[in-house]
């Protein structure tokens, strides 16, 4: 599908929409060891050599914690109506439970103060992967149970600190990566290779989120405050009606094993079949299911590129799944990217009509779950030029990825999706996990060496897609509308 049809102007988005940037605590803060921070478990995968690209930490990352100012300065210029970021747990609890850092509280707080002055709406996640390493050596992280009531613990004393003030709350970001990234293929931290222990992080950050949702409805006080989760549902599409069978096994393990428990009360029957060679979820103790079950108010999804499947009998995971993954359970799947479509720096799939048709079939199956895009963007490789003296970045692959993205957003709304917000990921460029500093997702450039932002043409873009609240032309950059 061509977005090129819909014109500059055509279709706009309602008040109340919310259009804002994300960022995440370990990929932009920096500043890991000041002020009583305590170490998390991506402070000791990244110091772990070979564990990222280059040999990349968050210890300085984009220089948030100190720039604090100058950010929220830009997100102004830009006419940022949201912007969505996590709060490091071991900067607010340095072992992850027990005594509670002051100055940590403190950073958030004059954030969320500084996004208010602003007119921007704090979106606050609670777990976006950084967990205390304390809590990793005393109850072997997410493998442990325990971890899910510390987190409960850990809710409680945000939301009592934030919950007069923040719009909207996320427990966890992607409990996928979190888990079977971190646990399972080891590729993320903590960096431990076992699916049993994937599936055991998974369902221990089911629970987390249970208890946290409800010790957030304990905790806040704004009363139009909204709940959520933020899953990278992923947009599986089976290649041939032969590999229906292989996409469904792919979505037990990546999908249902978190939509099964949090939205519906139990996990699907299929998903405990296909694993029960590696593990008899002994894990799962009887009223868990329950406690995951918390009513939420909106559901936050990450979209970045369509999972296209195919059954191959033959297929060996752990050579060949994209950089070497396996999921238990679907040792057959086959993920693989179709040829002649464009393809970013991460080497995704540029596939705006996979949001477009997921956004609409999510919100077929839930039609009373308000969604939010709580991510979308591009890793481009930029270039830095001058433009009338002054440092300029014309990103033209990253404003048109968004472009088509917003489009088929308004898109999906037009066919009746029940969209509430888009959020690009991200803000700044920033520490892309495992792979370091090389793909830059951010509208606004960083420079790693003097820590200097340059706003990129995307931010120009999309600063006049919050003005105007509809695509804007801006023929004089050189991006057709
Ligand atoms: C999803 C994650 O939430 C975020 O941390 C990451 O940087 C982006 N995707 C891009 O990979």
């Amino acid at each position: 599908m061509n977005y090129d049809a819909i014109k500059a102007g055509e279709l706009s988005f309602p008040p109340g929409f919310m259009l804002g940037a994300a960022t995440a605590a370990y990929q932009i803060e920096g500043a890991a060891a000041e002020d009583g921070r305590g170490p998390s478990i991506w402070d000791t995968f990244s110091h772990t050599p070979g564990a990222t690209a280059a040999g990349a930490t968050g210890d300085v990352a984009a220089g948030h914690y100190h720039q604090v100012a100058t950010d929220l300065d830009i997100m102004a210029s830009l006419s940022l109506e949201a912007y969505r970021f996590s709060i490091s747990w071991s900067r607010v609890m340095p072992s992850g439970e027990g005594v509670v850092n002051h100055a940590g509280l403190g950073f958030y707080s004059d954030l969320i103060d500084g996004l208010l002055e602003r007119g921007i709406s704090p979106i606050v996640t609670l777990n976006h992967w950084d967990l205390p390493q304390a809590l990793e050596d005393r109850y072997g992280g997410w493998r442990g149970r325990q971890t899910a009531y510390a987190f409960e613990r850990y809710a409680e004393i945000v939301g009592a600190a934030f919950g007069d003030r923040v719009a909207i709350w996320s427990t966890h970001n992607e409990p996928w990566n979190n888990s079977f990234a971190g646990y399972g293929h080891g590729v993320f931290a903590p960096g431990i290779k076992n699916h049993e222990a994937a599936l055991k992080a998974a369902h221990h950050l089911n629970l987390a989120h249970g208890l946290a949702v409800s010790a957030l409805r304990r905790t806040i006080t704004k009363p139009d405050a909204k709940i959520s989760i933020v899953l990278n549902i992923f947009r599986v599409e089976p290649e041939t009606a032969a590999d229906v069978e292989a996409a469904r096994r792919f979505d037990a393990v990546a999908n249902r094993i978190f939509t099964g428990p949090v939205l519906d009360g139990a996990y699907p029957a299929d998903l405990l079949e296909d694993t029960k060679t590696f593990t008899d979820w002994e894990f799962l103790r009887p009223g868990d299911e329950a406690i995951c079950h918390q009513p939420i108010d909106l559901l936050g999804v990450n979209y970045y590129e369509i999972m296209h499947i195919r059954d191959r009998a033959d297929f060996d995971p752990a050579q060949e799944q994209m950089g070497g993954t396996a999921f238990p359970g679907s040792e057959r799947v086959e993920l693989f990217r179709p040829t002649g479509l464009g393809r970013t720096a991460m080497d995704w799939t540029v596939e705006p009509w996979g949001l477009e048709n997921h956004l609409v079939a999510l919100s077929e199956q839930r039609p009373d779950l308000p969604i939010m895009v709580m991510e979308n963007g591009a890793a481009f490789d930029d270039v830095v030029t001058e433009v009338d003296g002054k440092l300029a970045v014309i990103d033209r692959d990253r404003t048109r990825f968004l472009i088509d993205h917003v489009k088929a957003t308004l898109q999906a709304r037009e066919r009746g999706a029940n969209v509430v917000g888009y959020l690009v990921w991200s803000l700044l460029d920033n520490f892309e996990w495992a792979a370091g500093y090389g793909p830059r997702f951010g509208i606004v450039r960083v420079d790693y060496d003097t820590l200097r932002r340059t706003p990129k043409l995307s931010a120009h873009w999309f600063a006049e897609l919050c003005r105007t609240r509809t695509i804007p032309v801006l023929s004089d950059a050189g991006i057709p509308a």
